[in-house]
């Protein structure tokens, strides 16, 4: 049993003074239980699971494994046997060059016999379905994979608790899926008491039970269906509950009655399904595909000249060696002033190469780029002021960081630019407070003392500084809590109404749909979709074959459907699916009477 006792945890700060991050939590995690730790950007995860293991010791109160006190430093090593700890980010994890030697690392720290340390690669080998990537270097792995790997590589270590730091947050759909599956399994094998950090609803409620932190305090306690129940008081934290959860509510506060519990999209669609009013069979004219999305990007909305044009564009990495690779086949691309096109496709489809020629930061192998009508390939282009008027936030934009403060950090691009300091200031101050950071208390400190979400925030702060006019986001949205998804969606909304130009790169469809104009996708290295929303998602089996996920409300419409609901319009939003269900049976009670 992992037992803590009002723990408090406070960091140094270097710009002096200390910040409290943990305050006087006390809890209990007995073995074989599944907990997942939820809460906004800063409340203190991370660091509560660094204090779990011993690598950072508590200020004040107690934290005992197994009986063995963390302070003690006799004990420590003995704790950090048994507890094991999975990252955020498998690439900063794996060090070895082999999978088989990732997994031997470790486990020659305990110094087991020979013998057994080969058994015990081969058990953790098959068990992980790694069997046959054993020679292969970890780098040549997916990110699902790697991500395996490192789950695998502790796991050998037989710990008794395995702590997981947000170990999808960085990963695609598919391999967010395999690993929620290896999660599954290890659950239900019951041989390890699985402690799960993660800023997705839906995974948290796979969790016997959901721990909310808010500043640095133990605030919810319960199993999922008990926290996820309270809607208000996690939207005042800042957090949600999953997607069928908070439609299942929308849907009884209208007055449908629904079963008590619905916890997941079968139960929601079960439940729908099951209502008297659909067993009559609609048989009246369908809606005709009536835009129901309560989406602000539409198709048909006029926009301006065309800024950015790609013609026949290539791109080989590693050119005329063993590695090259074709990123990039003959992408022809087209985007208007004003628009936000939502740039989606698997893994390794092109996405982030298409986007980096977009500033000259790649330059094509064959074909043409052009931004407001300047062939980027022509030797007179001025750089600078292509960068400043196209913004990138990096897919790791936290990388970027590097000055003291996060306030000279945010300022660098802006002091480039040589406006005056008061221009600076201001500057500063609008895009910190844009991305939810409070001026007085961020300013001062060092962006390499912050969370990872706080990191994410500030980065993004950096660009938005530059006032681009044209502005590209490669997965934005990744560690933010849901305020910050909410947050940077409500500034790229108010941007493109000034006419800014978007391009946004992501997993998340349901953050995207609700803004896009337009949806491109991606498939090895070229474009292998591009409409409007609606158009792209409304056929399941053309998404699937695509290699994309579909919006939440999609995949309920797509269950109701096969259930025999007769739905024509293709709604891709919560308010979308809300009101075409409400509708839906509005229309059949009204046959019914
Ligand atoms: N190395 C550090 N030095 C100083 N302060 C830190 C350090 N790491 C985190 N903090 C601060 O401690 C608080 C808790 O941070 P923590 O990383 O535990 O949050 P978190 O819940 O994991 O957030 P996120 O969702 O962004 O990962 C935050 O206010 C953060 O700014
Ligand atoms: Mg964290």
């Amino acid at each position: 049993m992992i037992e803590i006792r009002d723990l408090v945890f406070s960091y140094r700060l270097r710009e002096g003074g200390h910040l409290v991050a943990l305050n006087r939590i006390s809890l209990q995690i007995s073995e074989g239980e599944s907990v997942a730790i939820i809460g906004s950007n800063g409340s203190g995860k991370s660091t509560l699971a660094l204090c779990l293991n011993g690598l950072l010791l508590p200020r004040e109160g107690e934290v005992w494994v197994d009986g063995l006190d963390v302070r003690q430093r006799s004990s420590l090593e003995k704790v950090r046997r048994r507890v094991g700890m999975v990252f955020q980010n498998p690439d900063n994890q794996i060090i070895s060059t082999t999978v088989e030697r990732e997994i031997a690392f470790g486990l020659e720290n305990l110094a087991l016999p020979e013998e057994r340390l080969r058994e015990r690669v081969e058990e953790t080998l098959q068990q992980f379905h790694l069997t046959g990537f054993r020679h292969r270097p970890p780098h040549l792995l997916s990110g699902g994979e790697k991500q395996r790997l490192s789950i695998a590589a502790v796991l050998a270590m037989r710990p008794k608790y395995l702590i997981l730091d947000e170990p999808t947050s960085l990963l695609d759909p598919v391999g967010r899926r395999e690993v929620g599956e290896l999660l599954r399994r290890l659950r239900a094998q019951g041989g390890v008491t699985v402690v799960h950090i993660t800023q997705f609803p839906e995974e948290a409620a796979e969790a016997q039970r959901v721990l909310v932190l808010h500043d640095g305090e133990l605030v919810m306690e319960g199993s999922p269906r008990e926290i996820f129940a309270q809607g208000e008081r996690l939207a005042r934290l800042g957090l949600r509950p999953p997607f069928p959860v908070e439609l299942a509510n929308r849907i009884r506060k209208a007055g449908v009655h629904l079963p008590e519990h619905i916890d997941d999209m079968g139960e929601l669609a079960a439940g729908l399904l099951a209502l008297p009013q659909c067993q009559i069979d609609f048989t009246g004219e369908p809606d005709g595909g009536k835009e129901r999305n309560g989406r602000e990007g539409s198709p048909s909305m006029s926009k301006g000249e065309e800024r950015v044009r790609t013609e026949d564009l290539c791109y080989r990495y590693n050119a005329g060696l063993p590695t090259e690779r074709m990123a990039l086949r003959q992408v022809n691309l087209s985007v208007r002033r004003g628009e936000l096109i939502g740039l989606v496709g698997p893994i390794g489809s092109g996405k982030s190469t298409l986007v980096q020629h977009l500033n000259a930061l790649l330059r094509p192998s064959s074909g043409r780029v052009l931004v407001d009508g300047w062939d980027l390939s022509d030797k007179r282009l001025d750089l600078q002021n292509l960068r400043q008027k196209v913004g990138l936030v990096f897919q790791f934009p936290e990388k970027q960081l590097f000055e003291e403060t996060v306030f000279d950090d945010v300022a660098f691009g802006p002091r480039n630019l040589r406006l005056s300091d008061y221009e600076v200031d201001r500057r500063v101050r609008q895009a910190l407070k844009l991305v939810g950071l409070d001026v007085e208390s961020f300013a001062a400190r060092s962006p390499f003392d912050l969370s990872g979400g706080e990191q994410r925030r500030v980065a993004i702060a950096g660009v938005l500084a530059l006032q681009p006019e044209m502005l590209i986001l490669d997965e934005p949205f990744v560690g933010l809590d849901p305020r910050g998804c909410e947050q940077i969606l409500g500034i790229l909304g108010q941007l493109r109404r000034k006419g800014v130009t978007i391009v946004l790169i992501t997993h998340h469809m349901d953050l995207m749909v609700p803004l896009a104009d337009r949806v491109v996708v991606m498939g090895e290295g070229a474009v292998a979709a591009d409409d409007s929303p609606e158009g792209v998602f409304s056929d399941s089996a053309r998404t699937a074959q695509l290699g994309i996920e579909l919006p939440q409300a999609a995949q309920l419409t797509a269950r109701l459907r096969e259930g025999g609901w007769r739905l024509e319009a293709t709604v891709l939003t919560m308010e979308g699916v809300l009101e075409e269900i409400l509708g839906y049976l509005a229309a059949n009670r009204e046959k019914e009477e």
